[in-house]
């Protein structure tokens, strides 16, 4: 009975499944890439993206490193750092971040005398191609946010052997007060 009730539904059925068949579909009006087409003024099916389109994939132009640095480019450098850095090199450039402390691979600390005498141009290249298990931050952090950064890793590596002396007045009296 159940049997005889499936095979009744089926049969039912069979006709709609037909009707969403491919060959209408397979048949309809189209245009192919190389197709002349008339609908268009230059004649061509394929269609140029609309100007100023942006590749989701594309790179972002490279921008030059900037030639002085501001607060403004600091405060910038601090915010994508710890976004996309501190993870693994931990807010201080200690190399304890939270990734860290879960498993990753350490990274060495920011100040290493090497790191510290590395040029800009090669921290850039190792945030935009990676270095040994750190992969490529290329497409999340932008050219000009790299400048950024590396100019905020330079203020993290000045400020490991600070010195109270290299504080604006007020800052200092505010440390002499919390003594
Ligand atoms: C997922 C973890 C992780 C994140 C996030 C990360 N790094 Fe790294 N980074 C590492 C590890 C691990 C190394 C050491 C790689 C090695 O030597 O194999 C490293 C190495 C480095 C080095 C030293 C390269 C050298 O010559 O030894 C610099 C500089 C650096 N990272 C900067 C950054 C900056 C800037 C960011 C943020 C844009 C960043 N990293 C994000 C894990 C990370």
């Amino acid at each position: 009975m159940r049997a005889a009730l499936i095979l009744a539904g089926l049969a039912l059925a069979a006709p709609l499944l037909a009707g969403c068949g491919k060959a209408n579909m397979a048949s309809q009006a189209k245009a192919k890439q190389w197709d002349e087409n008339q609908f268009f003024a230059d004649h061509s099916s394929m269609r140029q993206p609309v100007p100023g389109t942006v590749a989701r994939d594309a790179p972002d132009a490279p921008a030059p490193q900037p030639a002085v640095i501001t607060a403004a480019l600091l405060e910038r450098g601090r915010t994508q750092f710890n976004i996309f850095c501190s993870p693994c090199h931990g807010q201080s450039g200690d190399g304890r971040g939270m990734i860290v402390q879960r498993g990753f691979p350490a990274p060495p600390p920011l100040w290493l005398p090497r790191l510290e005498q590395a040029r800009a141009s090669y921290l850039y290249d190792v945030i935009t191609n990676g270095h040994g298990v750190m992969y490529s931050y290329a497409d999340r952090v932008k050219s000009a946010d790299r400048w950024a950064v590396i100019a905020y890793v330079r203020a993290l590596q000045q400020s490991q052997d600070a010195h109270p002396a290299d504080l604006p007045e007020a800052d200092r009296r505010l440390l002499e007060a919390a003594k």
